[in-house]
C-alpha cells in the first residue's frame, strides 16, 4: 500500500521505516530539511535501537523515500499516518494540537482522491471529531478523506521491536471501509495473532491517555511505598517483589526511584487532567495530579539526599551523576527526572558534573550551565557524591573497587534501585537509595530504619520542576 508518515521524531521515523519493513511504499514528512536529510542517508537523527538497520534495509529496498513536501505526500498516499508531536502547551497543562492542525491544513486542500488519515499521536479525546470537521471543509470537491485515530504505545528504546511487534492495535473508525483499510495495513501483525480491536475514535483516544495514566500511577503508586518504607524502615524493592507475584498486579512498572520522565508520560496525564475538566468530569481524574506530585517529590527527596550526604550544604562540593537520559536505552532527555536532579544541584551551588553514554549532546543542550560528558571516569574524578539517575546497562557494569579509586569519597545515591548494593558495599561505599533500609541487604526491621527520613521528606526541601 502507498503510506505517508508524517513528522518523523520518535514515532514518525519508527513507524515509516517499519511500514516500509512490512511490504509497503512509504514516504515520510517533515518539516524538518536536516532530519529529512539524515534519514534519507539513513542516519536516524535520535538513538534507538535498531532503528538504522530497518532504516536502511528500507532505504535500500526502495520502499521508503522523505521529503518535506506535504503536497508530494498528498499525491503518494492512500492512507496518511499524522505522528507529529502533540507537546504541553506553554503556561497551560492542555496539549498543543498546533502541529496537527498544521498537518491537516497543509496536506487536505491537495488531496487528488479519496484516501484515510490515521492519527498516531496522544492526544485529548475528542480530536478525531473536530478534526473530521475540519477536513471535510478543507477537502477538494468529489474528494472523500476520512479520519481515524490509531494510536501508537511504543516506548522508547524498544520502539522497532514494539511497532513490529505491537502487544495490541487500537483502530478508532466511523466506517467499516476506515476498518478495512487498517486491517490491510497492519495485516502481516494480524497474521501474527496480534489482537486487533476496531473501536470508535473516543474510545481509541482514550485508550492511549487511559494507558498512559495508569502506567505512571503504577510508578507513583510504588514511590509513594517508599517514602512509607523509607519511615518504617522497610524495603521498597522487596515489597515490590512480592506485590509482583499476584499477577492481578504484575512486578511491571512497579522499579520504585526517581520516578518517570520523557515526553510522554508526564505531559499525557497532564492534558488528560485538563481535558477532563474541559469535559466537567475534572474531578473523576484527580488522582493524576497527586500521581503527578508524588512523581515530582521523588526528584526533590533525592536532591534532598545528596545535600544531607555531603553534609548539609552542596556550594562548592564536586557531584557526579550518571545519566542524563529520561530512561536508558534512548538519547532523549526530555523531563528528564536525572537532568532535573542535576540542574537543582548545580543551583545549590554544586560542581556537577554528568555522565550519559548517549545522552550528552542533548543535555548540554537543554542545561549548558552543567557539565555533561560521555566519559565515566572524567565525570566521576574527585566526586564526593555519585548519583546514579538513569539505569543505563553500563553503569551495572562499573566495578565500584577501580570507581572508589577516581572519587574523593565512595558515597552512591542508587536513584534507580538497579544497581548491585552489596558489591558496592563491599567495595567500600556507602550506598542509599530511596525506599531501602540503610543496609538493604539485610532483612528490614526497626533497627534499619532509614535515619534520613526525616531529612529527606522535610517540606522546607527545594521542590524541583523540569
Ligand atoms: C511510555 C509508554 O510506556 C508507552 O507505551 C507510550 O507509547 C509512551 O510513553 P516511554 O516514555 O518510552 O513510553 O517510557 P517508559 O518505558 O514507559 O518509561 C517512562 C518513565 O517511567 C521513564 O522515565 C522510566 O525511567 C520511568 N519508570 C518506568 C519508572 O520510574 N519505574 C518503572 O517501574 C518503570
Amino acid at each position: 500500500m502507498r503510506l505517508t508518515v508524517i513528522g518523523t521524531g520518535y514515532l514518525g521515523a519508527v513507524h515509516a521505516a517499519c511500514m516500509a519493513d512490512i511490504g509497503h511504499d512509504v514516504l515520510g514528512v517533515d518539516v524538518d530539511t536536516e532530519k529529512i536529510k539524515a534519514l534519507s542517508e539513513g542516519r536516524p537523527p535520535f538513538y534507538e535501537p535498531g532503528l538504522d538497520d530497518v532504516l536502511t534495509s528500507a532505504l535500500a529496498s526502495g520502499r521508503l523515500r522523505f521529503t518535506t513536501s506535504l503536497r508530494e505526500a498528498a499525491a503518494h498516499g492512500e492512507v496518511h499516518f499524522i505522528c507529529v508531536g502533540t507537546p504541553q502547551q506553554p503556561g497551560s497543562q492542555a496539549a498543543d494540537l498546533r502541529y496537527v492542525d498544521a498537518v491537516v491544513d497543509g496536506l487536505v486542500p491537495y488531496l487528488p482522491v479519496s484516501c484515510l488519515i490515521v492519527g498516531k499521536s496522544t492526544v485529548p479525546v475528542g480530536t478525531t471529531a473536530r478534526l473530521a470537521a475540519r477536513i471535510e471543509r478543507l477537502a477538494p470537491e468529489g474528494v472523500r478523506a476520512e479520519v481515524a485515530w490509531n494510536p501508537e504505545f511504543l516506548r522508547e528504546g524498544f520502539a522497532v521491536e514494539d511497532t513490529l511487534r505491537p502487544d495490541r492495535l487500537v483502530a478508532g473508525v466511523t466506517s467499516r471501509e476506515a476498518d478495512e483499510t487498517l486491517r490491510r495495513v497492519y495485516a502481516v501483525m494480524l497474521e501474527a495473532g496480534v489482537p486487533y480491536i476496531s473501536t470508535d475514535p473516543n474510545t481509541a483516544e482514550l485508550v492511549k491517555v487511559a494507558a498512559n495514566s495508569f502506567l505512571a500511577t503504577k510508578i507513583s503508586f510504588i514511590n509513594a511505598m517508599a517514602e512509607v518504607c523509607d519511615a518504617a524502615g522497610a524495603d521498597v524493592v522487596t515489597l515490590a517483589d512480592a506485590l509482583g507475584h499476584d499477577t492481578r498486579i504484575g512486578r511491571r512498572f512497579l522499579n520504585a526511584g526517581l520516578g518517570f520522565g520523557g515526553g510522554c508520560l508526564p505531559k499525557d496525564i497532564r492534558a488528560f487532567v485538563a481535558r477532563a475538566q474541559e469535559l466537567g468530569v475534572g474531578p473523576a481524574v484527580n488522582f493524576l495530579d497527586e500521581v503527578d506530585e508524588i512523581n515530582q517529590h521523588q526528584r526533590t527527596r533525592t536532591a534532598a539526599l545528596a545535600r544531607h550526604l555531603v553534609g548539609g550544604d552542596l556550594t562548592g562540593r564536586r557531584v557526579a551523576v550518571l545519566g542524563a537520559t529520561f530512561k536508558p536505552n534512548s538519547d532523549d532527555v526530555r523531563d528528564s527526572p536525572a537532568l532535573a536532579v542535576a540542574a537543582a544541584l548545580h543551583r545549590q551551588g554544586a560542581d556537577v558534573r554528568v555522565h550519559d553514554p548517549e545522552g550528552a549532546a542533548n543535555a548540554r543542550r537543554a542545561h549548558p550551565e552543567l557539565r555533561c560528558g560521555s566519559d565515566l571516569l572524567e565525570a566521576c574524578q574527585g566526586a564526593e557524591i555519585v548519583l546514579h539517575l538513569t539505569e543505563w546497562g553500563e553503569y551495572r557494569e562499573v566495578d565500584p573497587v577501580k570507581l572508589a579509586r577516581v572519587v574523593r569519597e565512595p558515597v552512591l545515591i542508587d536513584g534507580r534501585n538497579a544497581l548491585p548494593h552489596d558489591e558496592w558495599r563491599a567495595a567500600g561505599w556507602t550506598v542509599k537509595a530511596l525506599g531501602r533500609p540503610a543496609h538493604s541487604d539485610r532483612p528490614s526491621d526497626a533497627r534499619t530504619r532509614n535515619p534520613l527520613q526525616a531529612t529527606i521528606a522535610s517540606p522546607a526541601a527545594e521542590p524541583i520542576r523540569a
